[in-house]
């Protein structure tokens, strides 16, 4: 599980070298709870890149890799991800119970957490029409936690509700997709996750001291 402190994620969707994202992390790292990689990331700096960048910054890394595939793919990638240091992977309910079971019990021994995606910040409504469905799926299949969008106040509420305090919620969609910094923890998600209203700052420090801001004081949230 991610420890929380902070409750800010950072979505470190960047194509820079492993050099400047050390730098950039290691400037930021007392901000944030974890760093989310995902494709944009593996592809410009491989999983060498990865590593370096897990051996070298202090930080919980969750893959974003929105993994979906058939089971022993699902598996060897898990596998993989544990090699690099990786400490958390989102997989898509979408795939169903076949196909994730045997994954996320090899991540569990692996210590590698499971996040599954069950709704997302834009579109995904199939996923929003079979909402219950899938976080029972989760549940019974031993998930970490689930990824509730911050653009849907409504589903961060209504999972939350579902999951009691025992699975961790990690909001997408803060800032430039619409969901208003810290609204998606005053409805019950435990961390927000931001990526360009962070990255593509002038002073990232300073916006995401502005995001932490308005974790701790949030206002008009619906
Ligand atoms: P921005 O720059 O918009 O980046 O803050 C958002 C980050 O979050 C990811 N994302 C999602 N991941 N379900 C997910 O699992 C979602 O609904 C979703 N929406 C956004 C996106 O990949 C980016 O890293």
């Amino acid at each position: 599980m991610i420890q929380r402190h902070t409750g800010l994620v950072l979505a470190f969707d960047v194509d820079w070298d492993v050099e400047k994202s050390i730098m950039f992390l290691n400037g930021i790292s007392d901000l944030i709870d974890a760093v989310k990689i995902g494709w944009y990331q593996l592809l410009t700096i491989g999983p060498q890149g990865i590593k370096e960048l897990t051996d070298s910054v202090n930080k919980y890394f969750l893959a974003d890799f929105k993994l979906g595939d058939v089971a022993h793919i699902n598996e060897y990638v898990v596998r993989k991800v544990y090699g690099l240091g990786i400490n958390g992977l989102i997989m898509h309910a979408v795939a169903g119970r076949d196909n994730l079971a045997t994954a996320i019990n090899v991540a569990r021994k692996l210590g590698v957490d499971v996040y599954l995606l069950i709704s997302m910040s834009s579109g995904g409504e199939l996923y929003d029409r079979n909402l219950d469905y899938n976080v029972s799926l989760g549940m019974s299949l031993g998930v970490s936690g689930f990824i509730v969008p911050a653009t849907k106040p409504n589903v961060v509420r209504q999972v939350r509700s579902m999951v009691g305090s025992n699975y961790q919620l990690l909001s997408p969609g803060v800032g430039v997709q619409g969901g208003k910094p810290g609204c998606a923890i005053a409805n019950g998600a435990d961390f927000e996750i931001v990526g360009r209203s962070i990255i593509n700052s002038e002073s990232p420090r300073q916006a995401a001291l502005n995001i932490l801001n308005a974790i701790r004081n949030p206002i008009s949230c619906s």
